[in-house]
């Protein structure tokens, strides 16, 4: 499974990016206004430093505004996904943007239905997102299954790109599950690597290393 990270934070990306954690960006207006930087400023220098798809949001609502604002965004830089939200303009904006060659990841998926319209419109990647139906009380990896089951039953090439990633738990079970790509926050790709009998297995070893009085350099 592929990591993408959901932040339009530099320095954040910029961590990840030279552990070789992340894949790719997706970012959102909200993300962009919590960055307080301009779109295309910010957009760029993540394109810079990312090689892999990096999502820009549309904010459009009718399917020509959509189109125009997802051209003016791939200009960005060769690795921009456009993103756009699933409504019925959007999956015409899905369409021609495809039909041009560009990445498209359709966003805001909340039903199967959803995203078996997407992928008949030819989306490079479907945003399902877990965090906001488990909010709900309903399931968010179901919906990722569902997906997952009938894209395999057809041969869909959509790449199902997890969203509204809420803890380190939602990253295994998307990858058990088969979703292509998840896009998590920073902070919870960092959550992935604890384990309190990590902690407690290096307290106990650290502490008898201390008993020994030896160093190792
Ligand atoms: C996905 O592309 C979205 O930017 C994101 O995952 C939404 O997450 P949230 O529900 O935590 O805002």
């Amino acid at each position: 499974m592929k990591f993408f990270v959901d932040t339009a934070d530099i320095d954040a990306i910029r961590e990840l990016h030279e552990l070789g954690m992340i894949d790719g960006v997706t970012t959102n207006p909200s993300l962009i206004m919590k960055s307080g930087r301009d779109i295309k400023e910010v957009t760029k220098e993540i394109c810079d430093l990312v090689d892999g798809p990096v999502s820009a949001e549309t904010v459009a609502l009718d399917s020509e505004g959509m189109i125009a604002e997802g051209r003016e965004l791939a200009k960005i830089a060769d690795n921009i996904t456009i993103k756009v939200p699933l409504t019925w303009d959007g999956l015409k904006a899905c369409k021609v943007l495809t039909d041009e060659g560009r990445m498209v990841n359709v966003t805001l998926c909340f039903s199967a239905n959803q995203a078996l319209l997407a992928a008949k419109a030819g989306a490079t990647f479907i945003s399902p997102f877990i965090g906001r139906l488990d909010d709900l009380n309903l399931d968010g990896l179901d919906l990722i299954s569902d997906i997952r089951q009938i894209y395999d039953n057809y041969g869909f090439e959509t790449n199902i790109l997890a969203a509204s990633i809420r803890s380190a738990n939602h990253m295994s079970d998307c990858a058990k599950i088969g979703a292509d790509v998840a896009t998590a926050p920073p902070a919870v790709i960092h959550a992935m690597a604890n384990h309190v009998l990590t902690d407690k297995g290096l307290d106990a070893f650290l502490s008898d290393w201390k008993k020994t009085g030896q160093k190792i350099l």
